[in-house]
């Protein structure tokens, strides 16, 4: 990705020490976090200095690295800190097995992330096709560059037909309570596309209206029956999608679909903390009283979703 004119990723490795984009900080201000262990890049993800379940799969092989001589250990540590994106524990099976046969481990996971980037650029090939000239499209959450190393999943076919000429307006979800929205208006601007954010319950108003052509999201797991874990909210609009007409695409790359589950009933889903929603910049809004409950993925049953836009395809069965 480009910011501010210069090529960017969201996380890389400098002599053996992971830099990342601190997402926590944007788009207010562009800072770099610096990992130098496990017990670091852990915290990384925990506290979502890096969000995004392909950018957490690619963050976690430098945490796998960092922590070679102890494995098992490394493993632990970073399986502990978000239970819902598959790519997590596909990275660290990964880095697990290329230990194992002796392979340089920072090497390894250097092609990993090259791998994945790769990948977002073909999901956004793929995708292309399915974008016209002036269409409309909505998106939740942040599933850019930001969340996935570079191109992103569902804004990959965007950034494509973008660099194809086609004329497109992205409507962006805010994606309470985290805002991820931002992120994806910060990411949209610097490549130049038009587009607009809009409170998660919003989204229905403008399907109604005619207003949305298409809905691209991202995912976090997806189920073989191609149930999809993604950010809280998208089940809604995959629900409204499919009342107002609308097609609903998943973009997400091999590391993301979990083929070891039947369905999505079986995908854990994260709660986090309750300061998330009952405090706005570190400033308290609800009474100490309030019961908060704030999980942060939902799961979209297959029958609302149109098909799945992957490195290899489109599909329309996982
Ligand atoms: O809690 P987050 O910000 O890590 O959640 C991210 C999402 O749900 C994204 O939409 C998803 O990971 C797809 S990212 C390409």
């Amino acid at each position: 990705m480009y910011i501010d004119g210069k090529e960017y990723r969201a996380l890389w490795l400098e002599n053996n020490i992971v830099k990342c984009i601190d997402q926590r900080k944007l788009p207010y201000s562009f800072e770099i976090f610096t990992a130098k262990t496990t017990d670091d890049v852990a915290f990384v993800i925990k506290h979502m200095v890096v969000r995004g379940a392909p950018a957490i799969g690619a963050v976690a092989v430098y945490g796998m690295a960092l922590g070679k001589k102890n494995v098992e250990n490394a493993a632990e540590m970073l399986q502990a800190t978000r239970p819902t994106a598959h790519d997590l524990f596909y990275a660290i099976q990964y880095m697990k097995k290329e230990i194992d046969k002796g392979s340089d481990a920072f090497e390894a996971a250097s092609r990993y992330v090259d791998d994945i980037v790769d990948r977002c650029k073909r999901i956004g090939e793929h995708g292309n096709q399915l974008i016209n000239d002036g269409m409309r499209v909505l998106t939740h959450c942040n599933a850019g560059a930001l969340a996935t190393v570079d191109y992103g999943t569902a804004l990959s076919p965007l950034r494509i037909a973008h660099r194809n000429n086609k004329k497109l307006f992205v409507y962006a979800d805010e994606t309470r309570p985290r805002l991820q929205g931002l992120l994806t208006a910060w990411e949209l601007r610097q490549e130049g596309i038009a587009h607009a954010v809009i409170a998660d319950n919003a989204a229905g108003y403008f399907m109604k209206n005619g207003d949305i052509d298409l809905v691209i999201v991202g995912a976090d797991r997806i189920a073989k029956n191609g149930d999809t874990a993604n950010k809280i909210g998208t089940y809604e609009k995959a629900v409204l999608a499919k009342e107002n007409n609308i097609s609903f695409y998943v973009a997400a790359p091999k590391s993301t679909f979990d083929l070891s589950i039947k369905n999505g009933t079986e995908i854990i889903i994260e709660e986090r903390g309750r300061e998330e929603l009952s405090e706005i910049n570190g400033k308290t809004v609800m009474p100490a009283w309030t019961l908060v409950k704030n999980p942060a993925f939902d799961v979209t049953p297959a029958k609302y979703i149109t098909g799945y836009i992957t490195e290899n395809g489109i599909i329309k069965k996982p």
